[in-house]
């Protein structure tokens, strides 16, 4: 095959891709809306997550979303750990730091008693996982509805732009257009991907944007109040919610982006020493 055809191979090979993708996923989503200041994590080599914003995001996750959603990736010395929401460089040991003890020791985890092997609760300890709402996957969905609310741990990486979604569909609650019937169970929202377009008794080309979620509104003005007096607006929750959500799917981000502005540190010096040996070594040659 020439090169030509093989180009034309390849675009074809493309464009059918193109196309299949696009009829076979017609669900749609609103376009997202910016988050208020920014994450300050997103800018490139030089954002970090920001403390105050991390912890409280801990405690939106805490007081609202761990009714229902599990972390089981996530354990309780890593709250304490560094670049964590509550690292204290008095107590660089995550597991002997006081806060993430303190923490852990208010959830009650479940055992097996050594002596009789039943199950019972114990408190927890650094060491162990964020507690588990339910007791298993079938317990979770049986508590909503059918669908389990799936485990939050690394949930800010799995959904493209994920941070940006997780804003925009907690703040994103609407009611429903007129025209569209809500399954019982079910919460409209424009950001969640769906179609709803069996569900939609207006025109065929106004499909409303969005999909049907099994979670409901739950970011109430107020419903987490803040230690350090910030106003717990709806939004304020989301984003701090959505930085706690991106701190724990990379939670080495820091030290990554550390890494890598050393790497480039190193490689623009040894450009540098290079380019000067060059001109010695070929100082004397005529060319
Ligand atoms: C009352 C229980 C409940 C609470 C509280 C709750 N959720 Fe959910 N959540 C669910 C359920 C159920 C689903 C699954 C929805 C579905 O797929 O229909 C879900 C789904 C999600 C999803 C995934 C959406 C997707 O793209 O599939 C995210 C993200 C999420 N929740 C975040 C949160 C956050 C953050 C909080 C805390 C502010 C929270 N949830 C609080 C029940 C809850």
């Amino acid at each position: 095959m020439g090169r030509n055809s093989l180009i034309a191979a390849l675009a074809a090979g493309l464009a059918l891709l193109g196309l299949t993708s696009a009829a076979s996923a017609r669900t749609t989503q609103a376009e997202f809306r910016p988050v208020p200041g920014g994450f300050s994590f997103e800018t490139p080599i030089f954002g970090r997550f920001d403390q105050g914003s991390l912890q409280r995001g801990y405690k939106v996750y805490d007081e609202v979303c761990s009714a229902c959603h599990s972390m089981n990736l996530v354990y309780y010395r890593n709250l304490c750990q560094q670049n964590g929401p509550f690292f204290d460089p008095k107590h660089p040991n995550p597991n002997d730091a006081p806060i993430c003890k303190a923490i852990a020791s208010s959830k009650k985890v479940p055992d097996i008693d050594p002596d009789t092997g039943d199950v019972v609760q114990r408190a927890a300890t650094p060491a162990d996982a964020f507690r588990n709402p339910y007791p298993n996957k079938a317990a979770a969905a049986a508590g909503n509805g059918g669908a389990a609310p799936p485990d939050l741990s690394v949930m800010a990486r799995a959904r493209e732009e994920g941070p940006v979604y997780i804003y925009n569909l907690l703040t994103g609650y609407v009611p429903a257009p007129a025209g569209l019937t809500v399954p019982p169970g079910k919460y409209y929202n424009p950001w969640m991907p769906g179609d709803v377009g069996s569900y939609w008794a207006g025109a065929k080309d106004k499909v409303p944007e969005g999909g049907f979620l099994a979670m409901p509104f739950q970011l109430t003005p107020n419903r987490v109040s803040f230690d350090d007096g910030t106003p717990g607006t709806t939004q304020q929750m989301a984003k701090d919610v959505a930085t706690f959500l991106a701190w724990t799917a990379e939670p080495k981000q820091t030290e990554r982006k550390e890494a890598g502005l050393a790497v480039m540190i190193y490689l623009i010096l040894l450009s540098g020493v290079l380019y000067v040996s060059y001109r010695r070594i070929w100082k004397n040659v005529a060319h």
